[in-house]
């Protein structure tokens, strides 16, 4: 095996410099450019930190206004679209639509291709802040069977995006200022987390010189899955499953613990954070504060936060340094907003596009960036010699 070393998942193996993202695991610290997140979930807004991850300064009010505007003007996507989205099933999973739809960018906007362009790249990180959520919403209706209506570039990017997804086109759609400045929380929490799986599939991608547009669909297959962004709608079946079932929750955390079926507690555990997700915190905060606003009680907030009680208490989760992640209390928040589970995952991809873009950017820009190309240990047959048919068993 010579130099090579074995390191299944990357633990130990860093595969790049980068100055977007600061985490440390044990002291549940999370900074952007070496903002704290709660300071920006307080404060910021979603273009701003997605100006911030770009360009490493957060905007002065001139430079925030121009970003804003050359995000918020290009939400439309080319009417070729609905008959691309028309031709899925409507079952399909939305992730899988909005896979689609932006790898289908690069089709469409040919003229922001080359990763080596400033201005083409810029371009196409524009294209994609505005679109994907066009693109979310869109996949949303299709599931529905509803109409697609066109965006209203006089609301702001969430406004939109929410009008898109449950306006009609008759009536006139006003989102509770409560909603859309906790969704706009939510989509910063997400933003960026360093070199998280689908961040990593990104560069892995990019460093091909593949377009932007190709690494960021790539991306967003890996946050798919249930062990990525998939986990904030794995969360809610599980909780949904408890409840249908009736079951005690103390008997669903002994299965867990006895590795049952291989069942986990969703929205628990992190590869890097080892004391607590600082994530977690604010989201709890603002899933109290959007249930009281639109006075709903969800028993899924009761037992979710059952569920983290007993874990917290109890030795498997402590010596684990098993917490609750960001995915844990999400689900009940977007329920809330009105969003199918399938969506909830979606929401997490347009939260994470301004982290891609950043990632994606420092990646091509960096002298020392290789292409992407891990080693292995190999564990097959030496060498053999082909076996005629009839001399095979
Ligand atoms: N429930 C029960 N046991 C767990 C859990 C869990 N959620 N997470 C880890 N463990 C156990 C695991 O079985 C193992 O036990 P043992 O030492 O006895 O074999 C030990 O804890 C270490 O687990 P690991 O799989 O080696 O840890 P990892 O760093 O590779 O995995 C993780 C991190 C997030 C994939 C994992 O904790 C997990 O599957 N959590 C549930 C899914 C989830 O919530 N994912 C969202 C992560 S945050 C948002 C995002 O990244 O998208």
């Amino acid at each position: 095996t010579g130099d090579v070393t074995y390191d299944p998942g990357f633990m130990n193996t860093a595969n790049t410099k980068s100055s977007i993202t600061y985490i440390d695991g044990d002291e549940g610290i999370l900074r952007y450019r070496g903002y704290p997140i709660e300071q920006l979930a307080e404060h910021s807004s979603y273009l701003e930190v997605a100006y911030l991850l770009a360009n490493g300064e957060l905007p002065t009010q001139g430079q925030l206004d121009n970003f804003v505007s050359s995000v918020e003007r290009r939400t439309l996507l080319d009417e070729r679209f609905k008959s691309l989205f028309d031709g899925f099933p409507r079952d399909a999973h939305p992730m899988a639509v909005m896979q689609a739809g932006v790898s289908a960018l690069s089709t469409f906007y040919q003229d922001s291709l080359d990763p080596f362009d400033e201005d083409q790249v810029r371009l196409s990180s524009y294209r994609l802040l505005a679109k994907v959520p066009t693109m979310a919403a869109y996949a949303y209706r299709v599931s529905k069977g509803h109409a697609l209506l066109y965006p209203d570039n006089r609301l702001s990017l969430i406004e939109n995006f929410l009008r898109l997804t449950f306006g009609f086109p008759v009536e006139e759609y006003i989102a509770d200022p409560v909603v859309v400045r906790a969704l706009e929380q939510l989509l910063i929490l997400h933003a960026d987390h360093e070199q998280n799986c689908s961040a990593s599939a990104v560069r892995l991608v990019g460093s091909a010189q593949a377009n932007l547009f190709t690494s960021i669909s790539a991306g967003i297959g890996a946050l798919s899955g249930p062990a990525h962004g998939g986990a904030n709608a794995a969360v809610m079946e599980m909780l949904d499953e408890i409840n249908e079932r009736g079951m005690d929750p103390r008997d669903f955390m002994e299965r867990v613990k006895n590795k049952e079926d291989g069942i986990r507690l969703m929205g628990f555990g992190h590869r890097v954070y080892k004391n607590y997700d600082p994530r977690a915190k604010i989201v709890k905060k603002i899933a109290d504060d959007v249930l009281e606003r639109l006075g709903i009680q969800d028993e899924r907030l009761d037992l979710a936060m059952k569920l983290e009680e007993i874990a917290l208490n109890d030795d498997y989760f402590v010596e684990r340094k098993l917490y609750p992640n960001v995915d844990f209390y999400t689900g009940i928040i977007y329920k809330a907003m009105g969003f199918p589970t399938q969506m909830f995952t979606v929401l997490f991809a347009i939260g994470r596009m301004p982290g891609w873009i950043a990632q994606w950017n420092e990646m091509i820009h960096d002298p020392e960036t290789k292409i992407g190309r891990p080693r292995q240990i190999y564990t097959g047959q030496p060498l053999r010699e082909y076996a005629p048919m009839q001399a095979r068993t």
